[in-house]
């Protein structure tokens, strides 16, 4: 199925927007155990959840997302936290100017090769990247809606070390229930 077929058909409800912080939560820890400091970006951050999360966690953060309706809400939402439109294939910052990257539910809607170049340029030697690939979306009735290959992930990955790994299964029941397998990697530049 096309990215912009799969946007479409599980569109209805937004359902991403009803997540809870839980990855944020366990990003923020890890952070704080490697004792980081600097700027945390969240690409596509869309309604601006984690941003906010980061930000009352006391951590430097913003949001990127290529949708300006998007960020727009974001900052009504959020009008504290720090917001910008900008597309993550061709991010606006400097060479090694960020320090760690959180990226959830985002990457099967991009060019994952030149989002990733993208991010590798920016981050400053050592950041780090949190990073939620979807290895399959299946449907309420066990179409495949989605699938890439775990192998691709680390080949695309492969100019970072991986910190952590884990594979799970997140079922969404908005608008229909659907499962998605997801592969949760903690990289470093
Ligand atoms: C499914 S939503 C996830 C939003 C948020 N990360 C969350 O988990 O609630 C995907 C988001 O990615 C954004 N997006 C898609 N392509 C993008 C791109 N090329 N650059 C930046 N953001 C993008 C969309 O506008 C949308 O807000």
């Amino acid at each position: 199925m096309q990215e912009q077929q799969l946007f479409d058909k599980y569109l209805e409800g937004r359902h991403w927007e009803q997540h809870p912080t839980t990855y944020a939560e366990s990003y923020a820890q890890f952070l704080k155990e490697q004792s980081f400091f600097g700027l945390l970006v969240d690409i596509g951050c869309g309604s601006g959840r984690d941003v906010a999360f980061f930000h009352q966690a006391g951590q430097d953060s913003m949001g990127i997302d290529y949708s300006l309706p998007e960020i727009s809400k974001a900052k009504t939402a959020h009008p504290s936290c720090n917001f910008l439109v900008a597309n993550c294939e061709e991010i606006p910052f400097r060479d090694r100017s960020v320090g760690a990257y959180f990226m959830i539910n985002v990457i099967h809607y991009v060019n994952p090769r030149r989002a990733l170049d993208e991010l590798h340029r920016t981050l400053q030697d050592d950041g780090y990247l949190f990073l939620h690939c979807n290895l399959d979306i299946t449907d309420k009735d066990g179409n495949n809606d989605y699938h890439r290959e775990e192998e691709g992930v680390y080949s695309l990955t492969s100019n970072f070390r991986i910190l952590k790994k884990r594979k799970f299964q997140r079922v969404d029941t908005t608008p229909t229930v659907h499962t998605h397998t997801i592969l949760e990697l903690i990289l470093q530049k």
